[in-house]
């Protein structure tokens, strides 16, 4: 619990409605302590009814009256927001940001003075807190600023505190990540339809391989070759697959998604 502090959502679009429903869910924030924000009056006022959470006149009003504040806006746009919330955002407010490609020397630049700043690159599975967020302390930002930030971060899931330099590769991984599973997955209960199951069986099998997997990987903490292995009995159908995964290239082209990503992500703020 983030006991009475309040939170600001500036951008209150797919990302900040995900990481707001999920730290209700978690009970981290009460819903009269968040104040939103966004471009189009219809926007807030759907998450005002639907999460009871209360509108700001302006992202500067909103600013004013919080603790903590939630940058969601796109990237593109730092060079709009910040500035108009800079002379709101003092040093005892802290601002976490989770736009891609602007860092924090660039967002403390645009605040000005000593104003704690923290980066995040969170990813949508924190709707379901089964998130992965990649964390970068500002020059401003203290142990407890960051602390508080992974607080609101491990309730939607986990975290790892990175350098900065590698923010984009976050960003191409575990933000973008999600994507590339969902066409995994969809295709896994492709195969399992054309070999005749239902498709939201096949949908449910392959899903609930894909979390398992995951869990596998972090709770044994083995590497993936290794828990390949297990599954892969020698003469066995698991073998059979595996070559037709490497005769498609599946390797290079998951490498090669996360590379693409992670260089597209770092020119977001020039679009
Ligand atoms: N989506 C992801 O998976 C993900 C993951 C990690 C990080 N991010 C980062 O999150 C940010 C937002 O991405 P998104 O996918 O959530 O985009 P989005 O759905 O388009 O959200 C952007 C929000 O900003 C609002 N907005 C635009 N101009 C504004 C202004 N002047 N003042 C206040 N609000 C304004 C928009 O309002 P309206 O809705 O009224 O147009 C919209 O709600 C990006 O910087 C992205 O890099 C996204």
């Amino acid at each position: 619990m983030l006991e009475d502090k309040k939170l600001a959502i500036l951008g209150a679009g797919k990302i900040g409605e995900t990481l707001l429903r999920g730290l209700l869910d978690a009970g981290l924030v009460e819903r009269s302590n968040v104040l939103v924000t966004a471009a189009h009056p219809e926007r807030t006022a759907f998450l005002a009814d639907e999460l009871g959470v209360a509108v700001a006149a302006d992202n500067r009003a909103a600013v004013q009256a919080a603790d903590v504040v939630l940058l969601c806006v796109k990237p593109q746009m730092a060079e709009v927001v910040v500035p108009e919330i800079a002379s709101a955002m003092t040093p005892d407010k802290l601002l976490v940001s989770v736009l891609a490609s602007v860092t924090t020397a660039a967002l403390e630049q645009l605040v000005s003075g000593a104003v704690p700043v923290v980066r995040a690159m969170p990813n949508t599975p924190s709707f379901v807190k089964c998130g992965m967020t990649g964390l970068v302390r500002g020059a401003h930002a203290s142990d407890a600023h960051l602390a508080l930030t992974r607080m609101l971060f491990d309730a939607v899931g986990r975290t790892v505190v990175v350098d900065e330099k590698h923010m984009d590769a976050v960003t191409g991984l575990s933000a973008s990540g999600p994507a590339f599973l969902y066409i995994v997955i969809e295709s896994l209960a492709e195969g399992g339809v054309k070999m005749g199951l239902p498709r939201d069986v096949a949908t449910q099998l392959a899903a609930q391989t894909v979390v398992g997997a995951g869990s596998m990987v972090i709770e044994r903490g083995l590497h993936p070759a290794a828990l390949k292995d297990e599954v892969t009995t020698p003469a066995g159908c698991t073998m059979d697959g595996i070559l037709e995964l490497e005769d498609g290239g599946l390797r290079v082209t998951l490498i090669k998604a996360v590379v693409c990503a992670t260089q597209r992500a770092r020119g977001l703020v020039n679009d």
